[in-house]
């Protein structure tokens, strides 16, 4: 869909939007228009991703592995997420920014929830919080929610919680159908607004979609959900490693910046850079 073809006031799409809220969420849902994320966790790339008419940003904790080169998202504390979310905030004028919980910051209840997602909101300015877990989460959500802060839950595939779950695997198959319902249902009844689904298959998701009434939000769960996230350095190709079956590379960057760097490096040692366009006279 084009920017003109999208309609006014329909939803989290439309681009003539002040600010994208939550309720554009629900009404997207409502409309049957598409939900769009990423992940940013910098001002400049904010700022791209916002003015190309990214319906939300994620700060997510996976900052850990992308930023601070962890080897998964449990080491990241709250104040690294902090600074982060917070230059975020000050690239997207348009965009629904989310600071994301990390592991630690909110597992001993509904009190250290509700602290956590309160310096969220007051150190970095973002408009919600998102936080992982279905039906163990919903305390948390409620309490955080009842404070008047808008919550995105995630269910299925959970990062924080991969030693517990046996490894980076597809969730809701088999057995696991029940426990991710159950968990979308009461994500959903503690007052979230939306729910990240998380490598699980597409048929699951699309029941999940169908029952509830916030927006799924898919990483890996098909076309049957209501709006799609992405990392966006797996999204733009930064990476050298494997990805992900459910990534499309929308760019190369790695390949673009590593040929950019050699090219500087030589032109340096050859003596063309800087040339004279580049000097200042005396
Ligand atoms: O941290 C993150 O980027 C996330 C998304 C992958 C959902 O939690």
């Amino acid at each position: 869909m084009t920017d003109e073809q999208r309609p006014y006031g329909s939803g989290a799409s439309d681009p003539t939007l002040k600010r994208v809220r939550t309720r554009h969420f629900k009404s997207a849902k409502e409309n049957g228009i598409k939900i769009t994320g990423l992940t940013s966790y910098d001002f400049m790339s904010a700022s791209i991703f916002d003015e190309a008419g990214v319906d939300f940003l994620l700060v997510g904790d996976s900052a850990g592995n992308t930023v601070f080169g962890y080897d998964t998202t449990i080491p990241v504390t709250l104040d690294e997420l902090i600074p982060l979310t917070a230059a975020v905030v000050r690239g997207a004028s348009r965009a629904l920014v989310i600071g994301d919980m990390p592991f630690g910051s909110y597992e001993n209840g509904r009190r250290q929830a509700l602290e956590t997602a309160i310096r969220f909101m007051k150190e970095t300015g973002c408009q919600a919080v998102k936080l992982e877990g279905g039906v163990r989460s919903a305390p948390q959500i409620e309490k955080i929610v009842d404070a008047g802060i808008p919550v995105m839950a995630h269910i299925g595939f959970t990062p924080q919680s991969e030693h517990g779950l046996g490894g980076h695997m597809i969730q809701g198959r088999g057995d696991g159908a029940e426990q991710l319902l159950a968990d979308a249902r009461a994500v959903e009844e503690a007052g979230a607004f939306a729910v990240v689904v998380e490598m699980v298959p597409s048929a699951i998701a699309g029941q999940v979609t169908a029952e509830l009434s916030i927006p799924t939000i898919s990483v890996g769960a098909g076309p049957l959900c209501d709006g799609q996230l992405m990392v966006w350095t797996d999204w733009a190709g930064f990476g050298s490693g494997r990805i992900p079956r459910f990534v499309k590379q929308y760019a190369n960057l790695r390949e673009t910046l590593l040929e950019a760097t050699r090219t500087y490096r030589e032109e340096v040692e050859a003596g063309i850079y800087p040339a004279a366009e580049h000097e200042y006279g005396g």
